[in-house]
């Protein structure tokens, strides 16, 4: 990763950090149930949603605290989405964030229970920050409820276990991989506008090129669990493997979702151009999301 960017994602990760801290800081949580969300929420995930969020914002203003709560209310959803995804009912995974997964470090109850917890609380933080008109409060939790809900995320995760020993198209594919991660990059990036006052013209862009990224993410999440280091992600390669999935290298074999990727980050490089904004740190984490390797 280039050096400024790096220094860019270090300076946020404090940010991130900071308000993680704040809110649960003085909360009254039976103590088993804060310890299990805080060893998800705090594992070292690379926050890259709220960075995200943080990134589209900056393009359209610079008061950056009116986004801190709605930032780590997604990071949050994004743990708990995590958390249930590697459950035995689900990818029946043991190492996550470079951790043994919650359900391993913890028991399946305390795991799910942690997971519904994140997401819960996710919007009464939305809900308590005073930094937040009541307008944009009931829009960010309409978008993020949509986002994380049964036409966002949790379709993506039903639609990605019944694909299992089975051959989709293309088509399919795409769809879910858009919902269950291009939902919650959306989000991000939408949401990030939203507060920072861009034009409904502009979100409309950012949205456009939101799609693409969601795909991009995704497909290099898939090409990690074949040719990544088990140590580096911090999650076990071979997953999607084991569990027969349906994934861009299986369908297109490695070379084909090398090229597949490539041509969405076109795309939306070229989306990203139309946004009439500074839209380069985007553009640079573009870059990052497709080259990542962890
Ligand atoms: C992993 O997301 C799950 C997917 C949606 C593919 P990330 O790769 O962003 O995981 P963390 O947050 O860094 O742990
Ligand atoms: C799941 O995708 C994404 C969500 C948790 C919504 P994966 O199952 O591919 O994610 P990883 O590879 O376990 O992180
Ligand atoms: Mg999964
Ligand atoms: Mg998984
Ligand atoms: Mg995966």
């Amino acid at each position: 990763m280039e050096g400024k960017l790096k220094a860019y994602i270090e300076s946020k990760l404090h940010l991130i950090q900071a308000e993680i801290t704040k809110h649960f800081h003085q909360i009254d949580i039976p103590e088993n149930l804060k310890k299990s969300m805080l060893y998800s929420l705090e594992a070292g995930g690379k926050r890259l949603r709220p960075i995200l969020m943080l990134a589209s914002f900056e393009a359209y203003s610079s008061q950056v605290e009116k986004i801190f709560s709605s930032a780590v209310a997604l990071e949050m959803i994004h743990t708990y989405s995590l958390i249930h995804d590697d459950l035995p009912a689900m990818d029946d995974d043991d190492f996550r964030r470079g951790l043994p997964t919650n359900h391993r470090a913890f028991d399946e109850a305390t795991a799910i229970l942690a997971g519904d917890a994140l997401l819960t609380y996710s919007f009464e933080i939305i809900t308590n920050d005073p930094l937040l008109t009541d307008k944009e409060k009931v829009w960010i939790v309409q978008l993020l409820s949509r986002a994380s809900g049964p036409s966002g995320m949790v379709a993506g995760q039903l639609l990605d276990m019944e694909a299992e020993n089975k051959q989709v198209s293309l088509e399919q594919l795409e769809r879910i991989h858009k919902l269950k991660t291009g939902e919650l990059l959306r989000f991000a990036v939408t949401a990030g506008a939203y507060l920072g006052n861009a034009t409904k013209e502009q979100i409309t862009h950012l949205e456009k090129f939101s799609y693409y990224l969601g795909l991009i993410f995704q497909v290099q999440d898939d090409i990690l669990d074949v040719m990544g280091d088990t140590a580096k992600l911090g999650k076990t390669v071979g997953s999607d493997e084991s569990n027969n999935k349906s994934t861009y290298p299986k369908l297109l074999g490695l070379e084909g979702a090398i090229a597949k990727k490539k041509h969405y980050t076109e795309q939306a490089k070229e989306l990203l151009k139309q946004a009439n904004a500074d839209t380069s740190r985007l553009s640079e984490l573009t870059d990052y999301v497709s080259q990542r390797d962890h």
